[in-house]
């Protein structure tokens, strides 16, 4: 009948652009440490994302409840929840980036060296399954300290024989995400449209805003802009002391943390110029690990772009801030090597 064909020329345009999918790569993302602060918001967010066909969420406890919430929402990715040690590997098999969130957050008073030893032997056991069953994933690791749990990574991965420096990241997105937002406050311009690169590492003075490479440009003083930098490396902290207690940055950070492995799926994909700032094995300084703008692509690091011309201020802060970062990538590696 008529209404038939109306009906099939109708639906024949539309289903295969709706369901173009079939276009979009399968990728398999795996969370560790999905039933926490970040974890939980983390998952969501990743579930929201079109290019993740297959979900698993992984924690020593609470994963069940947290993948059955998620998996009831209609986006295109299968969710799977795993617990304990013996569900580990099933979680991480065929995975295509592996974000880890897992590990204890600040609490006041507390650095992020503090947090040390807890989670450092989380990392390297959470690692050393990856190794095993699935080597060639990216790793996007949010678990701080993020300056020494890199190197932690990077040495399990080596004792394993499977690293490659090109898969491991240090997400320092949170970072970005601060700078532009307190930039554009500042600046009295659109948040949307702003960019600030952020280099160094991901504690304290290792933090290193370029305010001077800012888009949109904005005529601010050295004052705000000392001011900026600071409130940027203390953005952590900012949200400690306001929960008082009950942990650090979890809402902020998961936005981060999903726009950072979104960056890397895109770069996986093949889509071209995917930029974002990451804490990685580096030549640009002395430091073997350094964070800074890095070109995604197929194999993770593309390219680790270069610091950019330097105001006498940024170039300042890269002194003061070589010694600390040595210290941690230094403490990161001995305790590997140790343990
Ligand atoms: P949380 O305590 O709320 O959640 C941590 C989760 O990790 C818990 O569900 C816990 O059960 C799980 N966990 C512990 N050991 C595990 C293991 N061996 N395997 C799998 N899961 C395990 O903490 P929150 O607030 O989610 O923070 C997590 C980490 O992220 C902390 O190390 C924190 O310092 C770090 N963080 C990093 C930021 C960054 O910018 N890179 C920003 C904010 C926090």
């Amino acid at each position: 009948s008529s209404l038939l064909r109306s009906v099939k020329t109708l639906a024949r345009p539309t289903t295969a652009r709706a369901y173009s999918v079939d276009s979009v790569p399968s990728r398999k993302v795996t969370v560790l440490g999905a039933a926490g602060g970040i974890g939980q918001p983390l998952s969501l967010l990743m579930k929201l994302n079109p290019l993740v066909s297959q979900l698993a969420l992984y924690d020593i406890g609470g994963t069940p409840g947290v993948a059955a919430d998620v998996s009831h929402i209609n986006s295109r990715s299968e969710v799977a929840g795993y617990m304990g040690d013996d569900q580990l590997g099933l979680a991480l098999e065929g995975s295509d980036v592996v974000i880890i969130p897992a590990g204890v957050p600040r609490k006041p008073g507390m650095t992020r060296d503090d947090l040390f030893n807890i989670n450092a032997g989380i990392v390297k056991s959470l690692c050393t399954a990856i190794a095993k069953y699935c080597p060639h994933a990216i790793v996007n690791m949010i678990s701080n300290p993020v300056n020494s749990t890199v190197p932690i990574a990077a040495e399990v991965f080596k004792k394993a024989g499977i690293y490659d420096e090109k898969k491991l990241f240090g997400v320092t997105t949170l970072d970005v995400v601060r700078a532009k937002t307190f930039y554009a406050g500042k600046a009295n311009v659109n948040v949307a449209e702003v960019n600030v690169p952020v280099v160094g590492g991901h504690a304290g003075v290792t933090i290193l805003p370029l305010f001077s490479q800012a888009t949109p440009k904005a005529n601010l003083s050295q004052e705000d802009i000392q001011a900026l930098t600071k409130r940027t490396q203390d953005g952590g902290t900012e949200v400690v002391e306001a929960k008082a207690g009950k942990g650090s940055a979890t809402l902020s950070m998961a936005y981060a943390g999903a726009i950072f492995a979104d960056a890397c799926l895109k770069g996986l994909n093949g889509v071209p110029d995917v930029v974002e700032c990451s804490y990685v094995q580096s030549t640009i300084t002395e430091l073997p690990f350094f964070a800074s703008k890095v070109r995604l692509g197929k194999n993770g690091v593309e390219e680790v772009l270069g610091l950019g011309p330097l105001s006498d201020y940024e170039k300042e802060g890269l002194e003061k801030l070589k010694p600390e970062l040595k210290s941690s990538i230094e403490k990161g590696i001995e305790f590997a090597k140790k343990n």
